[in-house]
């Protein structure tokens, strides 16, 4: 039995940043082939023709199909779920009404395991292999979510949320028991096979600065755990964290004041920025999850990615859930491409693809493991079928570039357009629907 297998179709992937270096941060393969070794890493990649010929060695024939990698959701929240489609309301009054009471059911470590195993179907089922991921301020929450990736080999970062104040009592924990649960959470997770941890502490409103401070030194204790929280969203939030927080002089400040602002930072939404705070993301290495869906469904803002490129801030995409309603990638590409169209600012289907892979990765500090097909790295990829749909299949008919074959997936495309998603160069996506 061979140890390595063949993987043929075309591909599609980034090596470099289209809004910096256009088109040429580009590869496209029209007969591709990728050569994946037991332990799932990509060991040969390039022209069908160009590969070693291995006698025997099995196959996956995708061809007619376009590969592309794995994508990366870099703000998502797996205890959202039931939460998404809740009608016509805004931030803090859709946390109140409905976020907080779906999360309270989450210290039931059996609730908590159906619900990731849902979540992580749904991710696998549009494409998504990495994600960084919200928990609840359960540990269960945690402990279930880690379980079930694991299971599945999955990439992903999580953590327990952090917060003591401004919430209901059933959901709140304190800066002392975050600190203990959060440690325990990152000696039991961090590091094992594919899983990260996360210090979580939800936003600035539901923290008090002892909180913040105690996040602040797990990031000294632990440097290479991820920082995830929410900023600036939404303007009365906005409005809020200046009177809790009187001596920080913006919103991020609350968060630098307590050591929160570094690399492996990642920021939801940071819609309503300072100048200060851009370049303060920037000269940080801090990257922001932008997320179109849950912004136009809560009625939150429009981010400005044309700033973020110009004062070199490293974005992601996010779903979102249960902010966001849907858990495509895709579709999240369509809002964010539209979002930029109401703002005058165009962006291009490569920089889409882009940031839903490679820079997604990047904001994520996993370039190294992830993103694109460089022989090393592990081959997370999504393998996509433009005949899914009938509005797919006419549009894609007469497109004689990438540039265009990719734009019409990206603005038409859903889980339906989702052939098969591969873990570590194995299908996941046909073998999820019997996840138990
Ligand atoms: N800000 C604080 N908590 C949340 C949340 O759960 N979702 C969103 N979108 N914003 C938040
Ligand atoms: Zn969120």
């Amino acid at each position: 039995m061979s140890s390595t297998h063949l993987i043929r179709a075309s591909f599609l992937h980034c090596l470099g940043d289209p809004a910096r270096q256009g088109n040429s941060a580009v590869n496209y393969i029209e007969d591709g082939a990728c050569r994946v070794s037991e332990d799932g890493c990509i060991c040969e990649f390039g022209e069908a023709k160009s590969l070693s010929t291995h006698p025997g060695e099995p196959v996956l024939d995708y061809r007619e199909k376009l590969i592309v990698p794995g994508f990366v959701d870099t703000h998502t929240h797996y205890p959202q779920v039931d939460v998404i489609a809740s009608y016509g309301a805004r931030l803090l009054d859709w946390l109140e009404t409905y976020t907080f009471p779906c999360e309270a059911e989450f210290g039931d470590a059996a609730h908590a395991r159906e619900t990731a195993t849902f979540f992580l179907r749904e991710l696998i089922s549009n494409g998504t292999t990495t994600a960084l991921v919200f928990g609840t301020s359960h540990t269960a929450s945690i402990d279930a979510f880690f379980e079930v990736a694991q299971q599945q080999n999955l990439r992903m970062v999580a953590g327990k949320v952090m917060m003591d104040r401004n919430a209901p009592e059933s959901i709140l924990d304190t800066a002392s028991s975050s600190y203990k649960d959060s440690k325990a959470l990152i000696e039991r997770w961090h590091g094992v096979d594919r899983l990260g941890y996360a210090v979580t502490p939800r936003f600035a409103p539901t923290s008090t600065r002892e909180q913040l401070d105690t996040a602040g030194k797990l990031l000294q204790q632990y440097p290479d755990v991820h920082l995830h929280t929410h900023l600036s969203e939404n303007l009365e939030e906005c409005a809020w964290v200046s009177e809790l927080f009187p001596e920080a002089c913006d919103y991020l400040d609350v968060y630098e004041q307590s050591g929160l602002v570094r690399k492996r930072s990642v920021f939801a939404h940071g819609i309503h920025l300072t100048d200060r705070e851009w370049s303060s993301l920037s000269s940080n290495n801090a990257a922001i999850a932008h997320c179109a869906m849950s912004n136009l469904c809560i009625g939150s803002g429009l981010f400005n990615y044309a700033r973020a490129v110009k004062e070199n801030v490293t974005v992601g995409l996010g779903t979102d859930v249960g902010g966001g309603d849907s858990f495509s990638m895709l579709r999240t590409c369509n809002e964010t491409y539209k979002v930029q169209q109401l703002q005058r600012n165009k962006i291009s289907p490569a920089s889409l693809l882009y940031l839903s892979t490679l820079g997604g990765a990047r904001a994520l500090d996993l370039d190294t493991h992830i993103g694109n097909f460089i022989v090393g790295k592990e081959a997370d990829m999504v393998v996509l079928n433009e005949q899914a749909t009938p509005i797919l299949a006419r549009k894609t008919q007469h497109a004689s570039t990438w540039e265009e074959r990719l734009f019409a997936l990206l603005m038409l495309g859903d889980d339906r357009a989702v052939f098969e998603t591969l873990i570590l160069g194995r299908p996941a996506k046909t073998q999820s629907m019997r996840l138990a």
